[in-house]
C-alpha cells in the first residue's frame, strides 16, 4: 500500500483533525502517502476530485493540528448511492487514476453505508466519529432485535427494535466514539451556566442537546447536574414528569431539564417535528422538541400555579428553552477525544496496510481500560442489510429519577474521569489573548485551498 486516501463524511465533530493526524503520523512511520479528499464523498463525486497531499516527504502538513476542531479537509453529508453502479464505477476509476490503493472514511453509521458501495472496488476502512455516540452495538446479537415494518412508507421501510437485554460494558462493540466526549463537555458546562440564571429568576429551563434517536449526549450531560434528563429511548409520560417539575418548583423554586432532540411521547411519536432530510444518508432532522415540551408544561402546569406562588410571570414567561446546538460539535477537542481519535486514525492505516477490507476500527473496553480492535462492517448490518444507530441502552437510565442508572454512571465514569487534560484547562485562558483583538481569524480553509490539486477532467 503506497498511497491512501482519507475523507471526513457526515456532520463534523471536534476530533476529526485528531483522527487525520493519527492516520498521517502512522502513515509517515509506514512510509505511506496520504491524500486528503476535500469535502467528504462530495469530493469523490466531483470529476476533478479536489485533494491535498497531507504528508509530503512523510511529514504532516503544518496546517494539520489535533487541537483544532472540525476538519481541514471539509465535510459534507453527500454519500454514494449503493445502487448507482455507474457513479460507483466512475468514483473507483478516479481513485485509481489518483493511484490511491485504499481509502479511510472518517464517519458514522451513514458513512459506513456510503462506504460499502466503494468496498467492491478498493480496500476501505472506517475510522469512527460522531458526537451522537451511536455507532456500534451494545452487544453483538443486538442486531437480531430489529424487525422491519412490512408496509414501506414513501421514505422507505421503518424498523423497530424490541427491548434489549442486560449486558456487560465489556460486551459493547465500539464502546465510545471520538467527538462524544467534547460534545458532552460543552453540554454539561452549558447546563451549569444556564442553571444559575434559572435559579436566580425562579424559572424552568429546558435545555435541548443533540443526538438524534440516541440519548447518549443527554445522559452524559448529567455531569452538569440537570434536575431531569429526558432521552429518546424512554418515552415521555407527562404525569410523572409534571409531578416532578412541580415538586422541584416547590422545593427549589426552579428546575433544569435536559432533553435530547429526538425525545418521543408514549406512542413513540417525536415530540418536536421531523423534517424530510437534507441528508442523503437518510438521517432525519429533528427540531422543536424543547418547544413542544415547553407547551406541554405550560398547558399542564398553567399560569395559576406560577401566579399563586407570588411569581409575577406567566407560565409561558417562566419556562424557557435553550438549544445548545452546534457548539457541541465545534471547537477544541478535549484530551479524551484527541487521544483516542488519533489512535483510531492510526489503527485505520494499519488495517489497510495489513490487508483488512470493509471494516471499521473500534475502541473496546476491558479491565477498566481501552484497547483498539476492528470489526467487519457487515457485522453491523441486520438481515436486511441495514446499519442502525445504536440506541442508548435503557439499562443506563433510571426513568423514575430521570437520571443515569448505576450502570449508566459506571459507563460515563469510564470515559470522563480523566477526559480533560491540563492543557484543556490552560487553553481556556487563550480566549483573552490580546492577539484575538488585533488579529482576524486565521481560517485553515485559506491555507488548505493553496494545497488543493485536481485531477484532469475525464474525457
Ligand atoms: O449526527 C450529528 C448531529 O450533530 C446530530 O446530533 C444532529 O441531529 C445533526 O447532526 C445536525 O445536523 P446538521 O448540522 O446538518 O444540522
Amino acid at each position: 500500500m503506497r498511497r491512501i486516501g482519507i475523507l471526513t463524511a457526515g456532520g463534523d465533530t471536534a476530533a476529526l483533525n485528531a483522527t487525520i493526524m493519527g492516520a498521517v503520523l502512522r502513515a509517515n512511520q509506514l512510509r505511506v502517502e496520504v491524500y486528503g479528499i476535500i469535502k467528504g464523498f462530495s469530493g469523490l463525486l466531483n470529476p476533478q476530485v479536489p485533494h491535498a497531499h497531507l504528508n509530503p516527504l512523510f511529514q504532516a502538513l503544518p496546517e494539520l493540528s489535533e487541537v483544532r476542531g472540525g476538519t481541514l479537509l471539509g465535510a459534507s453529508r453527500d454519500y454514494i448511492d449503493d445502487s448507482d453502479e455507474e457513479t460507483i464505477a466512475r468514483v473507483a476509476e478516479r481513485l485509481h487514476r489518483l493511484q490511491i490503493d485504499g481509502l479511510i472514511c472518517v464517519g458514522g453509521d451513514g458513512t459506513l453505508n456510503g462506504m460499502q458501495a466503494l468496498s467492491r472496488h478498493l480496500p476501505v476502512v472506517l475510522a469512527p466519529k460522531t458526537i451522537d455516540n451511536d455507532l456500534g452495538l451494545n452487544y453483538l446479537e443486538e442486531l437480531h432485535e430489529w424487525s422491519r415494518i412490512d408496509e414501506p412508507s414513501p421514505r422507505g421501510y421503518a424498523y423497530k427494535k424490541r427491548p434489549g437485554r442486560e449486558f456487560n460494558l465489556e460486551d459493547m462493540v465500539n464502546f465510545v466514539t471520538p467527538g462524544y466526549a467534547t460534545a458532552v463537555y460543552v453540554s454539561a458546562l452549558s447546563v451549569q451556566r444556564i442553571r444559575t440564571t434559572a435559579e436566580s429568576h425562579r424559572r424552568v429551563a429546558i435545555i435541548e442537546v443533540m443526538g438524534r434517536d440516541c440519548g447518549m449526549i443527554a445522559l452524559g450531560t448529567a455531569y452538569g447536574q440537570p434536575d431531569l434528563i429526558l432521552i429518546p429511548e424512554s418515552p415521555v409520560d407527562p404525569d410523572p414528569l409534571v409531578e416532578r417539575v412541580v415538586e422541584l418548583l416547590d422545593i427549589q423554586k426552579h428546575a433544569v431539564i435536559c432533553i435530547s432532540e429526538g425525545i418521543v411521547d408514549v406512542h413513540g411519536q417525536i415530540l418536536g417535528s421531523v423534517t424530510a432530510s437534507k441528508d442523503p444518508a437518510g438521517n432525519l432532522q429533528y427540531s422543536g422538541a424543547a418547544e413542544a415540551l415547553k407547551r406541554l408544561l405550560v398547558d399542564r402546569i398553567g399560569d395559576a400555579f406560577f401566579t399563586s406562588h407570588r411569581r409575577n410571570e406567566s407560565a409561558d414567561a417562566a419556562i424557557f428553552v435553550r438549544k445548545i446546538g452546534h457548539t457541541q460539535r465545534g471547537g477544541r477537542p478535549v484530551l479524551f477525544d484527541r487521544f483516542y481519535a488519533s489512535q483510531l486514525g492510526g489503527k485505520s492505516v494499519e488495517l489497510l496496510v495489513d490487508g483488512y477490507h470493509n471494516c471499521l476500527a473500534t475502541l473496546q473496553y476491558r479491565d477498566n481500560g481501552f484497547y483498539l480492535d476492528h470489526l467487519d462492517a457487515n457485522k453491523l448490518r441486520d438481515r436486511w442489510g441495514v446499519i442502525h444507530a445504536r440506541p442508548l441502552s435503557t439499562t443506563f437510565f433510571d426513568p423514575k429519577r430521570f437520571q443515569p442508572s448505576p450502570k449508566g454512571v459506571e459507563y460515563l465514569h469510564s470515559i470522563f474521569t480523566n477526559a480533560l487534560g491540563v492543557d484543556d484547562v490552560e487553553s481556556i485562558r487563550t480566549i483573552f489573548s490580546t492577539g484575538n483583538l488585533t488579529h482576524s481569524y486565521d481560517s485553515v480553509n485559506v491555507d488548505i485551498n493553496r494545497r488543493i490539486r485536481r485531477l484532469a477532467e475525464e474525457t
